[in-house]
């Protein structure tokens, strides 16, 4: 582990070239992304607060509209009830192709019902039946009982349409900081964070 030794020398992250809004910078980058075909490139790792400490996982980004970083996932599940008692968490890209990681700070809102209802319907059905079948992060017996559970509701729903279980949706995340990392040469990587104020987004380097 301790040979283990990248120099990073792929890019450079320069004010010259930075977009003011960070969402104008953070679209560019994620396009990259796309382009160099890293592999999921909207996986982040979401981490959030809870009543002993901090909690982490990856989820899988959505949507970025309306200055707000879209996902879905089960409003009880462990993550779910940390961020409905405390909204602060952190979003965290690392995209190693590109030697690129962006730290997303911010606090979550749940995204309204009529957008959760649209982003569930263009999920494919088997996803559709798999919210209805998992109590996300609750213990369970064995793999044999979530198999019987999917039995039962892949009759339930036998030539219908899936509903949406009303304990799974979006939530939004509203930044206040979004920090852009380029790996450089000898470990002087460049750092851009951009903070929101008063008068909008500014942005500052920061020391590697
Ligand atoms: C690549 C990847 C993408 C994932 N995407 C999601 C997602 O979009 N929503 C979700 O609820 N869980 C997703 N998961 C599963 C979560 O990481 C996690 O196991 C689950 O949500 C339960 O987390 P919790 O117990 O902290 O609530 C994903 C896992 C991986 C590895």
């Amino acid at each position: 582990m301790q040979n283990l030794r990248k120099d990073y020398s792929k890019n450079a992250l320069l004010e010259e070239y930075l977009a003011d809004d960070p969402f104008i910078q953070f679209q560019h980058w994620f396009s990259q992304a796309v382009e160099e075909k890293v592999l999921e490139p909207n996986a982040m790792i979401l981490s959030t607060r809870t009543t002993e400490g901090v909690d982490s996982r990856t989820v899988l980004l959505k949507g970025v509209e309306n200055g707000q970083f879209i996902f879905f996932t089960n409003y009880n599940s462990h993550k779910g009830q940390q961020l409905l008692n405390d909204p602060h968490c952190s979003l965290l890209f690392l995209w190693l192709q590109e030697e690129r990681q962006v730290i997303v700070r911010g606090q979550v809102k749940k995204l309204n019902e009529a957008a959760s209802e649209t982003y569930f319907k263009t999920r494919p059905r088997g996803s559709q039946i798999g919210a209805w079948v998992s109590e996300q992060s609750k213990p369970i017996a064995n793999r044999g009982e979530l198999e019987n559970r999917l039995k039962v509701l892949n009759e339930r729903f036998e030539e219908k349409d899936v509903p949406r279980p009303k304990h799974w949706g979006g939530f939004s995340v509203f930044p206040y900081e979004i920090e852009f990392w380029q790996g450089r040469s000898n470990r002087l990587h460049d750092r851009i964070l951009y903070s929101k104020g008063e008068k909008g987004w500014t942005y500052a380097r920061l020391q590697p």
